[in-house]
């Protein structure tokens, strides 16, 4: 594979996003072999540190690179890429700075750069904005691309606003907005099993399914990040984004070409069928709801509005489930649930498709429930596909069980399954978006959830449920699903599902 000469700057270097991701992803990509040569980071912020210190850190601190399992010879020949800047982001003075300093390490070669922008949201604007000032958005010398950290934008009104800040002063293909559920194997794996087997897409549509449910649970709770978390919530945090891009990727239509822009137009046409809710459904398909503390194995949980950060009287949701429709040929009718959560009993994020019953039934069941063919899509953990059907019960008569046929990753032998960011900054590095947001899409996916955060910011009376912590979530979700059957509740392993299982 061919990887053009580049240099990374990464904008909010001291941050805990570098640490725990971009720089053990680059690594990653060192290990591979897939960074070009001469390959440089340039860690940018108001920190003040030094290159020395900043490889230091790198090398000794474990939290960055390999948890302990990497050799510290590699770890050492791996900092000598890492250099360090320190300026202030937010004013202009100090982008004459960053330019000479990118002239200094990059010589006489091409100024291809990948700006990172890692910083808080607020500042991405004004970051693109300098950037342009100094002439580091120019592409006479070298190409110029943008990766931008979620949020993207608070509400539809500042997505709006970001975009058209940001293509002020770049092309919509020179800018990549991470989701980082996209770089996850599992969510591209979706595409490949409805559009390169025949015997699932004849299936997927109004004629067979009867619902979709996607759940993305989280063990954990706000940890140290109430302080952001608590002007984010679970809408914003993660529905906006991942779960609505793995909506995309379930119901869209299929693309002309496996590109950048034939798989996003689809999504944008798929975003753009969402049904808006009404102030009635918003009231009645959408739950909210926010842990409270709990006794899990004799240890206390915190409740959310105790964490550190977080507001004593916080209305935020720390959990939220929605039930919507897509207007289109394909969907109309059939209900799509979503939902996520943190501190859930464990920690499980799988789509699940529910088909449509016989029309007529030969055989006696026990319930129309227990033998509905089910197939199931494990992103994580314990990555794989289920898929629930009936058979007959060996012997007399004619008794029919369900059982499980399921895939799993880890039986492939040499599968190498890179991390969400790896993979997607080495697209970037290519140039390839396809599995970045395009402008257009975040502004439709933010156009079908402003009106549910704008009922809840003004209308009081709409409530938010407690649920202990290391639950499901409030009691009455079941209530959202049409039908007796209530939402799956995954075990985390994928095939021992049932009511007695790992979590
Ligand atoms: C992030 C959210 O985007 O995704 C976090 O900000 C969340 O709150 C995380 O914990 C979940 O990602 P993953 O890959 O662990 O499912």
């Amino acid at each position: 594979m061919n990887v053009e000469h580049q240099i990374l700057i990464i904008f909010g270097a001291s941050g805990d996003l570098t640490r725990r991701k971009l720089i053990p992803a680059i690594y990653d990509l060192f290990k591979r072999d897939l960074l070009p040569e001469n390959y440089k980071v340039l860690g940018v912020s108001r920190t003040q540190i030094s290159d020395s210190e900043f490889r230091n850190k790198v090398v000794h601190d474990n939290t960055y690179v390999g948890n302990g399992k990497a050799s510290d010879g590699d770890k050492i020949e791996f900092a000598e890429r890492l250099h360090y800047l320190t300026i202030n982001t937010g004013e202009l003075e100090g982008y004459e700075t960053l330019k000479s300093k990118l002239r200094e390490l990059n010589g006489d070669q091409k100024n291809n750069f990948v700006f990172y922008f890692s910083t808080p949201p607020i500042l991405y604007g004004v970051i693109s904005g300098n950037l342009a000032k100094v002439g580091l958005h120019s592409q006479t010398d070298g190409w110029k691309r943008l990766i931008i950290e979620k949020p993207f934008g608070y509400d539809l009104e500042t997505a709006l606003n970001l975009n058209s800040q940001l293509q002020q002063s770049f092309e919509e293909n020179q800018i990549y907005r991470i989701d980082h559920y996209l770089g996850k194997e599992t969510v591209q794996n979706l595409l490949v099993t409805r559009f390169a087997n025949t015997i699932f897409e004849p299936l997927w549509n109004r004629n067979y399914i009867e619902r979709i449910e996607i759940t993305s649970a989280e063990l954990v709770g706000v940890e140290k990040r109430g302080g952001y978390y608590d002007g984010s919530g679970a809408v914003r945090d993660m529905i906006q984004n991942h779960l609505l891009q793995l909506v995309a990727m379930v119901a869209m239509e299929p693309p002309t070409r496996i590109n950048a822009n034939s798989i996003r137009n689809e999504k944008l046409k798929l975003f753009h069928s969402l049904r808006k809710m009404t102030p009635e459904e918003i009231r009645t398909d959408v739950i909210r709801g926010q842990y409270m503390e709990s006794t899990i194995n004799g240890k206390t949980q915190l409740g959310y509005r105790d964490e550190e950060g977080v507001n004593v009287n916080s209305r935020t949701e720390t959990f939220a489930a929605i039930k919507f429709y897509i207007d289109n040929w394909r969907w109309a009718d059939v209900p799509f649930y979503i939902r996520t959560g943190k501190r859930m009993p464990t920690r499980v994020s799988e789509v699940v498709i529910y088909f449509k019953h016989n029309h007529h039934h030969l055989f006696k069941r026990k319930s129309l429930e227990e033998h509905q063919n089910i197939l199931i899509f494990r992103i994580q953990p314990d990555e794989g596909i289920l898929l629930k059907f009936g058979l007959k019960v060996p012997g007399a008569g004619f008794n029919v069980e369900t059982v499980n046929m399921d895939f799993l990753y880890e039986e492939l032998s040499d599968a190498y399954l890179p991390d969400a960011y790896e993979r997607l900054i080495l697209d970037c590095m290519q140039g390839d978006a396809t599995l970045f947001a395009r402008g257009d899409s975040t502004e439709a996916s933010w156009a079908f959830i402003d009106p549910i955060l704008k009922a809840w910011k003004n209308d009081d009376s709409i409530p938010i449920y407690g649920y202990p912590a290391g639950t499901w979530g409030p009691e009455n979700l079941d209530s959202l699903i049409d039908g007796e059957s209530g939402w799956r509740n995954p075990c985390k392993n994928l095939i021992k599902d049932g009511s007695y299982c790992e979590l």
